[in-house]
């Protein structure tokens, strides 16, 4: 009798620990962020080529020129980009006068060569874009305890980059009645905790006046950001999908050769019949 209790007993277990098994993962312990966060919205990128398949495709310098004025006007507030020089900026297009007087715009820090002191000098060509501030503790103390990341590298750092880039900023809205966002804090459902520290950067259509005359509206905003920025964490990728077309080429021509030569070099032993 008490083995057939025991045997109830870790049936009852056993069963409890299949059901777990198989129950799933939000049914258990349902997650209020999983139930509200969104995925990026996927964009047709001029850089990705035809049927946005990443085979093809260049980047639209004048997109990115747009982008640079974007971030310069709007993001640098906050976010750096420490590992771009202003050198680099030739690939956008700029001509070299250009890139000496955007340069020039921006102070870096650097040592009196009288004094000693610590003092800032004017920018050139080979300077990389400075820090917005000094360091972390610098930045959190200016931020309300937020960190605003350099931007260098964000569209790979981020899963699906650019997308992302994108949806983040324009994805602002407000919260459903059943989440709380603490104060200093902004509902964004792109955003991995739902609740970011960064305001709204794009306030309005209009807030940056383009020089080509392309229409100012906070999506093509966005769309331009996130462009310069896929140019700034892969500046070689025009090069890296020329060579990877040409590889794929040469080795296609290569197999069609090696075929052709397999079929004549065994021409005449396939031919003959087999009565030796
Ligand atoms: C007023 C300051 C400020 C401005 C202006 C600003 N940001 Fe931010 N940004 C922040 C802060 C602060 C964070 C950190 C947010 C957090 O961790 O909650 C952040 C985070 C980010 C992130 C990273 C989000 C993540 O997944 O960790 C991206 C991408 C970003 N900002 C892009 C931009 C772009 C693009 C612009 C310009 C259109 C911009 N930001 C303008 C303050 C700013």
């Amino acid at each position: 009798m008490v083995r057939l209790g025991a045997l109830g007993v870790g049936l009852v277990f056993v069963l409890a620990l299949l059901w777990g098994a198989v129950q799933p993962r939000d049914a258990v312990t349902p997650d209020p962020v999983r139930a509200l966060h969104l995925a990026p919205t996927e964009i047709e990128w001029s850089y990705r080529g035809p049927g946005n398949l990443g085979i093809f495709g260049t980047f639209d310098r004048g997109q990115l020129q747009r982008g640079f004025q974007v971030y310069k006007e709007i993001c640098s507030a906050c976010h750096s980009i420490h590992r771009v020089a202003f050198r680099d900026l030739a690939a956008l297009g700029f001509s070299a006068p250009e890139i000496k007087a955007i340069a020039k715009g921006y102070d870096i820090p650097s040592i009196d060569e009288k004094t000693g002191e610590p003092t800032t000098r004017k920018g050139l060509p080979s300077d990389k874009f400075p820090l917005v501030y000094a360091n972390e503790i610098a930045a959190r103390a200016a931020q309300n305890g937020a960190l605003p990341p350099d931007l260098s590298l964000i569209t790979k750092a981020r899963e699906d980059g650019p997308n992302y880039v994108h949806s983040l900023i324009t994805g602002y809205r407000d919260a459903p009645a059943n989440w709380k966002v603490p104060d200093g804090l902004y509902y964004n459902p792109y955003f991995r905790s739902l609740n970011v520290a960064m305001p709204p950067p794009l306030a309005a259509d209009g807030q940056v006046t383009y020089a080509d005359g392309t229409k100012g509206t906070k999506d093509q905003y966005a769309r331009d950001v996130a462009t310069f920025l896929t140019w700034t964490a892969e500046p070689k990728l025009e090069a890296r999908k020329s060579t990877g077309v040409a590889a794929v080429l040469f080795l296609l021509i290569m197999t069609g050769l090696g075929y052709l030569s397999y079929k004549r070099v065994w021409a005449d032993i396939k031919r003959k019949p087999a009565s030796i």
